[in-house]
């Protein structure tokens, strides 16, 4: 693992790129920054590829009382970085609502719970995981939950980006979604809001 990490940003299905922190996770903390009400009004929130947990930290710093959980591919992220970064982040608030979960979309069902709110940055490059991730929605957003995806508008040799899911959303009979944030400078970046219909 060390090995494939020092080689590579990522290798598909091995190590999905937790150990770096992407841009569009700033993205959207700035969005999250300025519409705190998106963070404030939710109870139950989950960091979906969650790398470094920006998200989740920053849900947690600003709802202490809640209920953050962290997901990433690799094992070896949530242990030497997730955890670790959300203890000097967090370390004063209450841990009991907070959980670490590893694993690949498909198999994670069992242990991810029901969320009023959803982060994801820089986890829809990929066209044959947008579907798992479609699932995920469809399983685990609440009601009226909604859920955030800050992405490239298309990742260039990869395939996937926010046109693509954009797309399979709006193909989907119980979810919609609008781009509610963009930047067209440099590598063009969204942020897209998903909730049920
Ligand atoms: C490029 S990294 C982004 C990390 C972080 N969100 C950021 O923006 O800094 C993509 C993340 O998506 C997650 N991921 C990708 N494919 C996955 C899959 N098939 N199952 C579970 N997680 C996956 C991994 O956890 C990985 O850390």
């Amino acid at each position: 693992m060390k090995e494939v990490v020092m080689k590579s940003d990522l290798v598909p299905d091995v190590y999905e790129g937790g150990f770096e922190v992407w841009e569009c996770t700033i993205d959207l903390l700035n969005y999250l920054h300025v519409h705190n009400d998106v963070v404030k009004s939710s109870s139950s929130v989950l960091d979906l590829g969650c790398g470094s947990g920006l998200l989740g930290i920053c849900a947690k710093q600003m709802v202490p009382e809640g209920r953050v959980h962290f997901q990433d591919y690799n094992k070896e992220v949530i242990s030497n970085f997730t955890v670790k970064n959300y203890h000097k982040n967090c370390g004063g608030h209450q841990s009991h609502h907070v959980e670490f979960l590893a694993g690949d979309w498909s198999r994670l069902s069992g242990k991810f719970s029901k969320y009023d709110l959803i982060l994801s940055a820089e986890t829809i490059y990929c066209i044959k995981s947008q579907e798992k991730v479609l699932r995920v929605l469809q399983d685990h957003l609440t009601d009226d939950g909604v859920a955030y995806f800050a992405s490239k508008r298309h990742y260039f040799g990869v395939g996937g980006g926010l046109i693509d899911f954009q797309n399979l959303v709006q193909s989907s009979a119980s979810l919609k979604c609008e781009v509610v944030w963009s930047c067209e400078t440099g590598l063009f970046r969204d942020i897209l809001k998903v909730s049920r219909c």
